[in-house]
């Protein structure tokens, strides 16, 4: 198990510096920052705990190839030289997904088609009977990045996105990612030892991955399975020692969330109950139009409702965001996701602005220091 081997954690857009930080603090060796990626080197244990622990990875993947194509039938050749059988069995099942920006591929199920066949043979060749495709719910999950001629194949290990933490239930209109909510507390600097709020918390996302790290939940421990236990080299026992040997913190002050909505609040409560982070939140309804601060709570991290394109709606909303944050929320700081669009209508000056995307719309990240008495500016 203390082989080394380099893996790729990949990300949204602008988390890759929180995502490379997160991995140094597991052990991870030779961390280098890519687009929407971090490669990094790491035995098979750090393999297991980089998909249980982090916050911040959608997938682990580990190439197990990586070649030169010119011609489509290079794609066969180069996958079909894998020993795929030292990977998996014949009698699972398995999938494969792709990426493909090169023009000698129609399209990526193309690709995708090669490779499977390419394996399937081998399989074929080598023991006589071969796996099958499963393309919902496969036993081995593998990942084909084509970029101009430069092809990489490699084993995910995390099967679904980790993102799927496995604590949400039900459907609210439009929840933030996991992942998203927990990168964006990490970029604010939030430090983990304070009180929070989310005053437009919907589902509860962003408040439930802040009681997550403060009682040192990990992401790991509501979801059931990944990848990588259901390959060959899995070993269980290391699996489940890196488990028992976590350990949470208590915590000595509240979370608070609250929403205009009682079906959100509801769905939040449910999500927060699963989360096992119910005694951290406290979850309410509320109109932020008449919320008054927190005595014991100075930091807001929220993602106000917006849509593709900007209504006068919308500007009348963000003004009444920008005015209660100055005459409400003294000595605050307070951190916005939403559209640049919409943030021009808040009325306050950011200190810091910070491009994220939230699904494929651009956003900005913003922070706002309020201090008695702010100053309402013209940006
Ligand atoms: C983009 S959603 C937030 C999603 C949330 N971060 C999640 O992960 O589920 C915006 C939320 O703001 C709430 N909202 C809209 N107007 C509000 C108001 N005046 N006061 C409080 N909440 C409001 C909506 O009900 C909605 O749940």
């Amino acid at each position: 198990m203390h082989k080394k081997y380099r893996f790729v954690a990949t990300t949204y857009a602008g988390l890759e510096q929180v995502l490379a930080e997160e991995l140094i603090g597991l052990g991870a060796d030779e961390v280098e920052e890519g687009r929407r990626s971090v490669y990094f080197q790491g035995d098979m244990t750090l393999m297991y705990r980089a998909n249980y622990s982090l916050r911040t990875a959608l997938k682990i993947l580990m190439p197990v190839r990586n070649f030169k194509i010119k011609r489509v039938d290079d794609l066969y050749h180069q996958v079909s030289k894998i020993k795929w059988e030292e990977y998996f069995d014949a009698n699972q099942t398995f999938a494969v997904q792709s990426k493909v920006f090169n023009e000698l591929f129609r399209n990526s199920m193309f690709a995708s088609l090669k490779a499977k066949d390419a394996i399937v043979d081998r399989f074929r060749r080598v023991s006589g009977s071969r796996p099958s495709i499963d393309v919902s719910r496969p036993d081995i999950l593998i990942n084909l990045h084509i970029s101009n001629n430069d092809c990489t194949i490699s084993l995910d290990s995390s099967g679904e996105s980790l993102h799927k933490r496995g604590y949400r239930s039900g459907n609210h209109e439009a929840p933030v990612s996991e992942v998203l909510a927990a990168g964006m507390l990490k970029l604010s600097g939030w430090n983990g030892k304070e009180s929070l709020t989310d005053p437009m918390c919907g589902s509860g996302t962003i408040v439930i991955e802040a009681a997550m790290m403060a009682k040192n939940i990990l992401p790991g421990e509501t979801r059931k399975s990944y990848g990588f236990q259901k390959w060959k080299n899995y070993n269980e026992e290391i699996f489940k020692n890196l488990k028992d040997q976590h350990e949470h913190r208590q915590v000595g002050y509240k979370i608070y969330g609250s929403d205009i909505s009682r079906v959100n609040i509801d769905l939040a409560y449910r999500n927060a109950e699963k989360a096992n982070v119910l005694d951290v939140l406290q979850l309410d309804i509320a109109d932020f139009r008449t919320l008054e601060k927190k005595n014991d709570s100075s930091f807001l991290v929220f993602n106000p409702p917006y849509g593709e394109r900007i209504k006068s709606g919308d500007q009348a909303f963000y003004a009444m965001v920008g005015e209660r944050l100055k005459h409400h929320y003294p000595n605050t700081t307070a951190w916005l996701i939403s559209t640049n669009e919409c943030l021009k209508s808040i009325g306050l000056r950011p200190e810091v602005k910070i491009p994220l995307y939230n699904g494929s719309l651009a956003c900005s990240f913003r922070e706002y220091k309020l201090y008695k008495g702010s100053k309402k500016s013209s940006i």
